[in-house]
């Protein structure tokens, strides 16, 4: 469930008429709830009541500061991929002892920063990011604290784009390697292995391939203790999925995921950490575009839209479906017609829907694509020179602007001109 909502006929973000905000701050711009962000987090702690956990935001889903001070303030954790992500973490207030650093990639910089900055733990991908880590903190005189991401070779049923558990992906250390792995960082003075981490995907919508992940992670619990090492953590990473169409079969629900971590790794003596991102922040985020044209094209009729690919890239790359609404709702029974919903950008690629019913919609009619608040402003670029599109946050009755819409002259002085032009 969330929080936006028709009430006669308006669609509303919490008690705020979404045309108020579109009035306030122009089109297009995303606006998220607080009560939905809330009540997501708080799915996740009731589904793990029963164990010791830790809840570990994955901000790259949605990494506004507001947003993570939201997070912060019920008392989570964060997952960063990067310096800039560690340093919203940090500037957003989350202590460096709940933040785990993930990623496939991370820099001497980065580790530097983690390390210096508190880092819970660094999930590490791979031997000679091991190798690394261990020179950059013995060179700080520090014990790194690591898991090792290890790839289970399992088909997480999802689009091949977010599936990051199969044994093909870059991701992670092949689990059939693990306790060489662990013996190598056992013998590195600047590393202390703390646990084991697993992620195999996003937008997953069946329980089973994390039974089956978390299994085999639960018999290397075993096997790594009985080799002497001490395991105390398991990060079992994000990946559970959201409804992306209302009327498609809802994926399983927190509490039932949590039902499974229980039944696989409850008797571990562990404590479990996950790191939603889309769970928390898509269904708790609307992207808002105004109609600027209907074009009738030869056999089919185009809405073009004022917000683009550049602003919500998931269609154009994952073929993702995302509701898209009339802010004004329209009346019973009325007649919906076939529309393709595209954006201004010079490809077609730019575009949202093919063929989508939408009831009847006329220029400078707002629509509002539901389930965006994941992946869609954090993948936003300025493509076409079209400026970031502006955050909003309601709470209640009130909202604010997250992040403001950026001028064109500050866009152009981003740029500068080498001496010599
Ligand atoms: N942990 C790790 C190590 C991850 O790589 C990810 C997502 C998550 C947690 C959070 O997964 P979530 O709970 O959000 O599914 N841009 C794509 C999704 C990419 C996901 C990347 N990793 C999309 O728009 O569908």
């Amino acid at each position: 469930m969330d929080h936006f909502l028709y009430r006669d006929g308006a669609l509303y973000a919490e008690d705020v008429p979404v045309a108020e905000i579109a009035a306030a701050v122009g089109t297009p711009f995303y606006v998220y709830s607080t009560a939905t962000l809330t009540r997501h987090f708080k799915l996740f702690q009731e589904a793990l009541s029963g164990m010791d956990h830790v809840i570990c935001y994955a901000m790259k889903a949605a990494s506004n500061q507001a947003i993570l001070k939201v997070m912060a303030d019920l008392g989570a954790g964060m997952d960063v991929v990067s310096g800039g992500e560690y340093a919203r973490a940090i500037a957003a207030g989350v202590p460096g002892e709940k933040i785990v650093f993930s990623g496939v990639g991370k820099t001497r910089e980065e580790m530097r920063d983690a390390l210096s900055g508190g880092v819970r733990q660094f999930n590490l991908e791979s031997e000679p990011e091991m190798a690394r880590l261990n020179d950059v903190a013995l060179s700080m005189g520090l014990i790194a604290p690591v898991t090792v991401r290890v790839n289970p070779d399992v088909d997480a049923k999802t689009h091949a784009k977010i599936a990051t558990g199969k044994s093909e992906n870059k991701f992670g250390i092949p689990i059939s390697r693990a306790r060489e792995v662990y013996a190598r960082i056992a013998r590195m003075p600047g590393l202390k292995a703390v646990g084991i981490d697993v992620h195999i995907g996003s937008q997953l919508t069946d329980l089973e391939p994390y039974r089956l992940a978390f299994a085999k992670v639960g018999e290397l619990v075993d096997t790594l203790r009985a080799d002497g090492h001490e395991i105390t953590r398991l990060d079992l990473g994000g990946g559970l999925g959201i409804p992306y169409a209302r009327d498609n079969q809802a994926p399983p629900l927190p509490l039932e995921y949590g039902a499974v971590v229980q039944e696989v790794l409850g008797d571990k003596g562990c404590e479990i950490e996950i790191e939603p991102g889309r769970l928390i922040a898509g269904n708790a985020g609307l992207m808002v575009s105004e109609v600027v044209y209907l074009k009738q094209g030869e056999g089919r009729d185009f809405l073009i839209l004022d917000a683009a690919m550049n602003d919500l890239v998931r269609p154009a790359m994952y073929e993702a479906w995302h509701d898209i609404v009339p802010v004004t709702e329209a009346a019973p029974g009325v007649e919906q017609s076939a529309y393709d919903i595209v954006g201004p950008v010079c490809e077609s690629g730019d575009t949202f829907a093919r063929q989508r019913m939408m009831p009847p919609l006329a220029e400078g009619d707002l629509v509002a694509f539901r389930s965006a608040g994941a992946y869609g402003a954090a993948m936003s670029s300025e493509y076409n020179t079209r400026p970031l599109i502006p955050e909003v946050l309601v709470n209640g009755d009130q909202f604010a602007v997250i992040r403001k819409r950026p001028s064109y002259e500050e866009i152009i002085n981003r740029d500068t001109i080498p001496p010599w032009l």
